[in-house]
């Protein structure tokens, strides 16, 4: 790896936002047959650097170089010809189409004229089967969770034949299993002599698969580092800027207060159940406390919520709030009973990127207290910008659109969203997916204080360790159906995944 040719090279790349500067003097190397980490806090430039680099969005000035030669991108499709594919942090897949479809769009196969369905079907299951995912091609990319959406998108990049590839968190959503895949495929095409560049929030998987880091602060080049040299301590020092103990992230441990469970339960779900989605389960969750889902990806997690949430119908058992009976069968029916839910899928449920971040954290609140109760904007204002200072989010004005912000400053307003409504119970549903490193223990703060305060709060993580960390009590899941309760301060990772495997801890 000594000395060689680098087949991308981006020097001194400027890019202004109006009222943002986001990458001032930043330059990035990539090698063949290495995979890169791009490293940086959330809104430290990471996605525009991608962007910029591959014809989303034009730069301001700078140079990129490619096998020699400099290039300027002006569009997705003038990249891709030129051998860079790309993963972008939002996925950008249309939903309406099928997996096969989105495979590939832009370059459907032809035959005697035709698109030619068969081909592309055989094909895109094969794109789908190197990742170890079998599925039908043929539906709506829509009928599929997130995970597998987001499997879709990295199985399109790898359909063309390109000499660099380029993943902007392409695992947030994605639980241990599909991380081992894909790392394996990007294994497979590092050693065909592929660059790759890769971002992600999850420091073990930078070690995992990195050759070199780079990292960025605030929009700058802070260093380009060999993955070897550079020790964890050190990368989140330079990410943040400052000394961060990491420990401290796991220290929350011993905090689990020793909360009795006395009296009712705010909601206590009864044999609730859906047939062909979940089976019944019995669920309590108190006042003060924590309740976390643990479970692998499609064990049912995200399914239990949207019961709870009246998104989906039970068709068995019943639920009890303070003691009364209920019948949570829409969702404005759960925000009156003063349920929130925080989904998964920030794009598709979530954000309106055409709102301001003011409306955004708004939204929610305004709809619990119904149209005729308007809230004043002043009003609106003070509580959008008590949250952005709470929750550190990341803009100069709360009156920008939100489509503006970093991903994981995204993430960070729909929490506020809920968090305004001032719920008793709410449901976190992958809370610090896209998160740095930093935020993430601010956010588990928050939880947590917002938990002393009386709220109930279901938490719901594909990290163990996040879910162990925050939770009192954890209700184990596989195949859809609650295989048993574990205590949190009692419990590590090996008894929940024993538990799951089948066996004694
Ligand atoms: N279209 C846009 N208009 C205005 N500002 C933008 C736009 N896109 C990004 N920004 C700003 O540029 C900065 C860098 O954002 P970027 O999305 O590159 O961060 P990131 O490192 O990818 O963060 P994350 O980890 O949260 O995804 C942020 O301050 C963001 O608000
Ligand atoms: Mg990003």
């Amino acid at each position: 790896m000594t000395e060689q040719q680098a087949i991308l090279q981006m020097q001194g790349i400027h890019k202004r936002f109006p009222g943002v500067v986001a990458l001032k003097n930043v330059g990035l190397r990539l090698f063949p047959g290495e995979v890169h980490a791009l490293m940086g806090q959330n809104g430290a430039g990471k996605s525009t650097l991608i962007k910029v680099l591959t014809g989303v969005e034009s730069i301001d000035s700078g140079d990129i170089i490619l096998s020699g030669k400099p290039i300027r991108p002006h569009s997705v499709f003038e990249v891709q010809e030129l051998g860079i594919s790309t993963v972008y942090q939002e996925v950008n897949l249309c939903p309406n189409l099928s997996v096969a479809e989105n495979i590939f769009i832009g370059r459907f196969p032809f035959r005697f004229g035709r698109i030619d369905w068969k081909t592309m079907q055989s094909k895109a299951r094969t794109g789908l089967a190197a990742l170890n995912i079998d599925i039908d091609v043929s539906l709506p990319l829509s009928s599929y969770p997130v995970a597998i959406q987001q499997m879709v998108a990295i199985a399109r990049a790898l359909s063309t034949e390109a000499q660099v590839l380029i993943l902007d968190e392409p695992t947030s959503s994605l639980d241990e299993d599909e991380v081992e895949r894909l790392f394996d495929v990007l294994r497979r095409l590092k050693a065909k002599g592929i660059a790759i560049l890769f971002v992600t929030h999850f420091l073990d998987q930078t070690y995992a698969i990195s050759d070199r880091i780079t990292v960025l602060r605030n929009g700058e080049f802070e260093g380009e580092y060999l993955a070897k040299d550079l020790s964890r301590m050190q990368l989140i020092n330079k990410m943040v800027g400052r000394e961060v103990d990491e420990s401290s992230f796991a220290r929350q441990a011993g905090d689990h207060a020793d909360k009795a469970q006395t009296g009712e339960p705010f909601l206590a779900a009864n044999h609730l159940g859906r047939a062909g989605m979940l089976r019944p389960i019995d669920l309590s969750v108190y006042s003060g406390q924590v309740l976390g889902l643990g479970g692998l990806l499609g064990s049912g997690r995200t399914e239990t919520a949207h019961l709870l949430f009246g998104i989906d119908h039970p068709d068995s058992g019943s639920t009890k709030i303070n003691g009364i009976p209920v019948k949570l069968n829409s969702p404005r029916k759960a925000v009156r009973l003063g349920l929130a839910f925080c989904p998964e899928d920030r794009k598709t449920e979530g954000i309106i990127a055409e709102l301001s971040i003011r409306e955004n954290i708004i939204l929610a609140l305004q709809a619990r207290r119904g149209i005729f109760h308007f809230i004043p904007v002043s009003k609106q204002r003070q509580i959008a910008e008590e949250y952005i200072r709470q929750l550190g989010i990341k803009t100069s004005d709360a009156e920008k659109p939100i489509g503006q912000l970093s991903g994981g400053n995204q993430q960070k307003v729909l929490l506020a969203r809920w968090l305004a409504t001032e719920p008793k119970m709410l449901i976190l549903d992958e809370p610090t997916r896209g998160i740095d490193v930093a935020a993430k223990l601010e956010i588990m703060e928050l939880v947590k204080t917002q938990c002393c305060k009386g709220l109930a709060i279901v938490f719901i993580s594909s990290e163990m360790s996040e879910v162990l960390r925050v939770s009192d009590r954890i209700a184990v899941l596989r195949d859809r159906e609650k295989i048993g309760e574990l205590d949190g301060a009692s419990s590590d990772e090996q008894s929940v995944f024993c538990m799951i495997a089948g066996s004694e801890a």
